[in-house]
């Protein structure tokens, strides 16, 4: 019998989508196939403590983690273990990784930071490296990249919160010259809708700067749709990377807000997108241009918002780490698309491992070719 690959899940997190990664984390863990695969589960606390023993999942779904103990990764070479602090503060190790799964939304999970920690460690795991990751993070940056790779996004201005200390009437006056309302304000670094607000006028925009401002000191003013489609599409691969077929969200409130996306539960997925084939290809290049241009690798949620009234359709945002329970878009498209969910997870591992042997074969030191 071959040996089962050790696949480390890590789920909960920093960030404000903490339950959001317990309820993904769900339905990876019980779809892992256990022939193939064993499991050992590190949860991190709201506070950033990493926690592990047994049956972490759960206590964690339970908030009940008192029994469970500190583990930790370290982020040296070769050391693709994780470890316990004994009494006395030593280190033991106590599971060997062959790969992690990072199933963390957000801030410390999806942005580059535990890819840094898992780079430094020098062990596989599943997504998009500290590069991509950071950058579809930040929406401004992400805009930027776009807009030099001729992907179309609305037109958006980024403001710094000391700006709007500075001179509140200037900002004003330059947004309103970048684009007419209503405008939407976010700040750079948030996910699920946090801090977003439309704007119908100037005072609007003024308190959508400030609540946005509460978040970030990176804020984004972009036009807004009167009239958007939530178009979204999935894409797998490393080097040649695939699109599935497109989805929509229907939200239940004025946009996918977060109420919306977690408390109403009134929003509808609809697979296939009810758009026309051409919208969709144009979906599907662009989706797979964008993932190019960040470098994204394994997998990335690509979301569109399309004009209704024009047909005209705009790159958003990419989750790198998008919500993967059964009934998530992310999986759900591929599905659709002919992929199963147990066999879309091996793929994304069997990608963690060729981007690790790609790393292992670049030459880091100098050498005198001549
Ligand atoms: N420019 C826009 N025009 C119309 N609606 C928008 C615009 N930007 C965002 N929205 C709405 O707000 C939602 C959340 O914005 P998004 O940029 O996707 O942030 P998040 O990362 O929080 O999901 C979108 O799904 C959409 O419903
Ligand atoms: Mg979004």
């Amino acid at each position: 019998m071959t040996e089962k690959l050790k696949v480390g899940l890590i789920f909960g997190g920093r960030s404000g989508e903490h339950e959001i990664s317990l309820l993904s984390a769900r339905s990876v863990m019980d779809a892992l196939d256990r022939s193939k695969y064993e499991v050992y589960e590190i949860g991190i606390t709201h506070q950033g403590h990493w926690l592990s023993g047994p049956e972490v999942l759960k206590a964690f779904e339970q908030g009940q983690v008192e029994h469970l103990e500190a583990v930790t990764i370290l982020a040296e070479p070769g050391m693709g273990k994780s470890y316990r602090w004994s009494e006395g503060r030593a280190l033991e190790m106590i599971h060997e990784l062959d790969v992690v799964f990072p199933v963390l939304h957000g801030t410390y999970g999806e942005d580059g930071t535990m890819q840094g920690l898992l780079e430094l460690a020098d062990i596989a795991y599943v997504g998009a490296g500290v590069l991509a990751s950071a950058v579809a993070m930040d929406k401004c940056l992400f805009k930027q990249v776009m807009r030099a790779n001729d992907i179309r996004t609305v037109d958006w201005m980024l403001v710094l919160s000391t700006e709007l200390q500075d001179d509140m009437d200037e900002v004003i006056s330059k947004a309103e010259e970048v684009a007419t309302y209503p405008l939407f304000t976010k700040p750079a670094n948030l996910g699920s809708s946090v801090g977003i607000s439309k704007c119908r006028n100037r005072s609007d925009l003024m308190e959508g700067m400030m609540e946005a401002s509460r978040y970030d000191r990176r804020i984004l003013v972009e036009q807004g749709l009167e009239t958007a489609r939530e178009i979204e599409v999935s894409v797998l691969g490393n080097e040649d990377p695939q699109a599935s077929i497109a989805g929509e969200v229907v939200p239940g409130d004025e946009f996918y807000s977060y109420r919306a996306k977690y408390i109403d539960d009134t929003s509808e997925l609809h697979i296939p997108a009810l758009i026309d084939k051409e919208v969709e290809r144009e979906a599907q290049w662009m989706a797979v241009e964008a993932f190019m241009a960040i470098d994204g690798a394994g997998m990335g949620r690509v979301d569109f918002l399309l004009d209704q009234e024009t047909d005209v359709l705009y790159m958003n945002e990419i989750n790198t780490i998008p919500g993967f329970t059964k009934i998530s878009m992310y999986p759900k498209l591929w599905e659709a698309s002919g992929l199963p969910y147990p066999a879309l997870l091996d793929r994304l591992i069997e990608l963690a491992f060729m981007r690790q042997g790609q790393k292992e074969n670049l030459v880091r030191m100098y050498e005198d070719a001549s």
